[in-house]
């Protein structure tokens, strides 16, 4: 199966930004942690991230043209994208919402998720083992 990992604005800086939050692991590290997983489960994966919200859409339609699921950081859009949640709502492929930090833990304003209501189940606060869990949690619904 085909799972598509997609990756938000700034997590290309992921490493030297704001290590107290979000920890040491570069992008590259989850890419390698996801590609093991991958192999791991038996699951193609397509590693991307973008700072634009209009490409983070174009991906996540060919996600829902072409793949069997969608593990997504949607980072600071989260907040604020009714683009993504339309997106995502359209692909119709289970869709895993990740989160390197607690949002729940931090400011209000990253309280509000505007992906939630079309994931069907959010991580938060595991760091780069979130994609981890979200690999594991994806390949239970494709192949139950
Ligand atoms: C984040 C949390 C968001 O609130 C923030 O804007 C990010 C990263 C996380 O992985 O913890 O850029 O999605």
């Amino acid at each position: 199966a085909s799972i598509y990992v997609l990756n938000g604005p700034n997590l290309n800086r992921l490493g030297t930004r704001e290590p107290s939050t979000y920890g040491t692991a570069t992008l590259a590290d989850i890419e390698r942690l996801c590609r093991d997983v991958g192999e791991d489960l038996d699951l193609d994966i397509e590693f991307r991230q973008s700072n634009h919200e209009g490409v983070l859409v174009d991906w996540i339609q060919e996600a829902g043209d072409v793949a069997q699921g969608l593990v997504i950081n949607p980072a600071a859009y989260t907040h604020t994208s009714v683009a993504l949640h339309d997106a995502i709502r359209a692909a119709q492929i289970p869709t895993v919402e990740v989160h390197l930090s607690n949002v729940h833990a931090r400011e209000a304003f990253r309280h509000r998720s505007y992906v939630s209501p079309v994931a069907l189940g959010v991580i938060c606060g595991f760091g780069p083992t979130g994609y981890r869990l979200a690999l594991e949690a994806l390949s239970t619904v494709i192949r139950p």
